[in-house]
């Protein structure tokens, strides 16, 4: 299980550069929790204002190059690909544009399923500031949203945040999973005798919430 699209990311990357001017900073605030949803996977940032983006992301450079200026550009297929592969990583700064590689951002998509509430931006924007550098990938090899749960919504990486992001994950991308909740809710409701409102009508909203918010 990768954290990233490896099928996606190469017909991606050659849209970069042409969709640069399609992300507009000005929509984003300080703290917010930016998403780019990707086939299979979510990557996660956190905005810390000026078009400035924090997030972690599976890095080769760093490793095996001490030159600051070429590990500060964007990170490319390669350096990202040997990264997941050497399971060698960085919290890091870049651009909307090149955080988002590409793809749709969601703001703050995880306050509606997170059971935290979120911390105030400026707080979660220090958070994340505070943690920018190098980290061992092996630490997040499975959650790279860890870091942005912590900065946003205060959750110490754990056993039990691990299971609870992965839980979220799951139940989050995929569309697929919240419709089959909700059809086999529905299905519960019209032919099963034992229709008990305090079980049901709490499956669909959360079926319905997820659906939508997916
Ligand atoms: C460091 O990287 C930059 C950008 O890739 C390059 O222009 C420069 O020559 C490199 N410096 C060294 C010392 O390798």
């Amino acid at each position: 299980m990768f954290p990233f699209p490896l099928l996606n990311i190469f017909v991606v990357a050659s849209k970069v550069k042409e969709e640069d001017s399609k992300y507009d900073p000005a929509l984003y605030q300080r703290g917010d929790l930016l998403e780019v949803p990707r086939t299979l996977f979510t990557h996660f940032g956190i905005y810390l204002g000026d078009n400035r983006v924090a997030h972690f992301i599976p890095d080769i450079l760093p490793v095996v190059s001490k030159n600051k200026s070429a590990i500060a550009r964007m990170v490319t297929n390669s350096r990202l690909l040997l990264g997941v592969i050497a399971k060698a990583g960085s919290i890091r700064v870049d651009s909307v544009a090149d955080f988002a590689y590409g793809s749709e951002i969601i703001v703050n998509h995880m306050d509606q399923v997170c059971s935290q509430p979120a911390l105030h931006g400026d707080e979660v924007a220090r958070r994340a500031e505070k943690l920018l550098g190098s980290i061992a990938y092996s630490l997040l090899w499975h959650n790279c949203e860890h870091y942005v749960m912590h900065c946003r919504y205060g959750m110490a990486i754990s056993y039990q945040t691990y299971q609870f992001c992965t839980t979220v994950r799951k139940i989050v991308c995929s569309r697929m999973s919240a419709f089959l909740t909700a059809l086999c809710g529905i299905t519960v409701m019209l032919f099963l005798d034992s229709v008990t409102p305090l079980t049901t009508i709490p499956t669909m909203l959360i079926s319905f919430t997820i659906w939508m918010a997916s």
